[in-house]
């Protein structure tokens, strides 16, 4: 999608849908009463009759009688004092969700002025660009014919309406969002591809394409060198598997020799449990367990878009989890890269075993800062739902600044303790470690088992599982995929970046 910044007056604009953004109150804001005017009074009979409350996610689609935007949407942002850069994004995607609905292919946002001091103007340029595609995706290439109602042309362009004064800033802002916004639809498309097209290979190949786009360097190990290197534990996933298992290293480089960021994200193509296999109930599912790749992909794309100033690495082992007369049994006792061995109990905890390969691979960059993201657990879906991410650390500092991404990204994090007295739940009788605690502390175990891995930097390990897919439909996103992390992980560098 692109986006635009226009400083002409909301009366001025002439678009199909005019997206204005009001918080909650029983008048018309004053700064809407121009608009109000020329658009034949339909948005004060909307507020005076009560039926647009600007309430969070309410919208009103008026009929204008006069004007150069054929329809206006009011969209509530709720109350004034809570209005936040998370707030205006919303309202950007569910925004441009109607528009798709509509069948608009372009439309304008406007921010009314009575609360246009509730955030910057780069972050207004930001997070509209950012909100306009989250709102707009669609999936449709798999569907050879769509049905009639579902024929509906791409949302191409979305304007930012912006005060002449403040132009220069909202467009800083803008460049960076649409950036963030072509990271989340690959991340998106990424995750929504079913596993018999998203292999590990595919994932290699979309790295590859990414590479010379943006003249990243590129690793892809395939199953003989992970045996060169010994990556012991991931292998023992992948030889349940006929497809080939990829270890996919990029690495941008914006400032010279520095020691780099590593980002590191779990790439489980399909996760049928293995030996340990799910039951058939949403198992399908389990194509999004390549949502950690996806973010680190993603995030690369916004990297060769913008090109901050530092260095990172982005470490993806990815391959299927299945069962079969070549998998890897409950009992089984594996060597991992690290140099530990791992008694395997339970095949479905294989995010840690493919991820705790790559934790001690990255080793030889010399990272200041390693995040990786995974669907790691289950658990995490019950302690919080589909609100937050589960995140767990070796370093409170790093803790602190991912937590502060997370919230300027609207990727918010929730802490889980990672004390010592959890350790004992991987206590294995004849592995140096086991990788399933059982049933108790779930999220916190597989914190835990990651960090038995982590050596010589600090870490934050990101628990995705909840976060990573919808299962219903939201007034701000379609059903399914959510590109959760690509714009934690932006908010991130691009701070770290200065
Ligand atoms: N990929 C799953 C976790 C998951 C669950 C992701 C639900 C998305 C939604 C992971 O590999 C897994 O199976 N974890 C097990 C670990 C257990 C066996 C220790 C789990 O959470 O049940
Ligand atoms: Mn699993
Ligand atoms: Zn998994």
């Amino acid at each position: 999608m692109n986006s635009t910044v226009t400083t002409k007056a909301v009366v001025q604009v002439e678009t199909p849908l005019l997206a204005v953004a009001v918080p909650a109150g029983a008048a018309v804001p004053p700064s809407l009463e121009g608009l109000d005017q020329v658009t034949g009074g339909v948005i004060a009979r909307a507020v005076t009759s009560g039926d647009f409350k600007g309430k969070k996610d309410e919208t009103s689609l008026l009929y204008t009688a006069g004007g150069r935007a054929q329809r206006l949407l009011l969209v509530g942002l709720g109350k004034a004092e809570e209005v936040t850069r998370s707030t205006v994004r919303r309202a950007a995607a569910v925004a441009a969700k109607r528009a798709r609905a509509l069948g608009a292919a372009q439309f304008a946002f406007a921010m009314v002025t009575e609360v246009r001091d509730k955030v910057s103007a780069r972050d207004l340029g930001q997070v509209v660009a950012e909100g306009a595609v989250q709102g707009a995706w669609a999936f449709t290439e798999l569907k050879l014919a769509l049905p009639p109602d579902e024929r509906k042309p791409d949302v191409e362009a979305v304007e930012i309406v912006a005060d002449a004064a403040e132009a220069t800033e909202v467009e800083a802002g803008r460049k960076i969002g649409e950036a963030v916004a072509a990271g989340h639809r690959l991340a998106r498309s990424l995750q929504q591809q079913p596993s018999n097209v998203c292999t590990p290979s595919y994932l290699a190949g979309q790295a590859k394409q990414l590479a010379e786009r943006h003249g990243f360097a590129l690793t892809v190990l395939d199953r003989a060198a992970m045996k060169q290197e010994g990556m012991g534990a991931l292998l023992a996933v992948a030889q349940g598997t006929e497809e080939e298992p990829c270890f996919i290293v990029l690495e941008y480089r914006g400032a010279g020799d520095a020691a780099p960021i590593a980002l590191v994200g779990k790439g489980v193509t399909f996760d049928s449990g293995g030996i340990s296999i799910k039951p058939a109930q949403n198992m399908e599912e389990m194509k999004y367990d390549m949502s950690g790749a996806a973010a680190v992909l993603g995030t690369f794309e916004v990297l060769g878009r913008l090109k901050p100033k530092l260095n990172v690495v982005g470490a993806i082992p990815s391959t299927e989890n299945l069962p079969s007369g070549t998998a890897i049994k409950p009992g089984d006792v594996v060597k991992s890269h690290f140099g530990k061995s791992i008694e395997i109990i339970n095949t479905d905890a294989e995010g840690r075993l493919i991820l705790c390969d790559a934790l001690s691979y990255i080793r030889r960059f010399k990272p200041i800062a390693a995040l990786d993201a995974a669907t790691l657990t289950g658990a995490v879906v019950i302690s919080l739902g589909h609100q937050a991410i589960g995140i767990m650390g070796n370093d409170e500092a790093l803790l602190a600044e991912v937590r502060e991404a997370g919230e300027r990204a609207g990727e918010r994090c929730w802490p889980f303790p990672l004390w010592e007295e959890y350790r004992d739940l991987l206590k294995s009788d004849i592995a140096d470690v086991k990788n399933s605690g059982g049933r108790a502390a779930g999220t916190i175990a597989g914190g835990w088992f990651l960090r038995e891995f982590v050596n010589g930097y600090p870490w934050v390990h990101l628990d995705i599982a909840g976060t990573a897919y919808i299962e219903g439909e939201g007034p701000h996103q379609a059903k399914g995929p959510t590109a959760i992390g690509v714009r934690l992980f932006t908010e991130f560098l691009l701070k770290r970046a200065g």
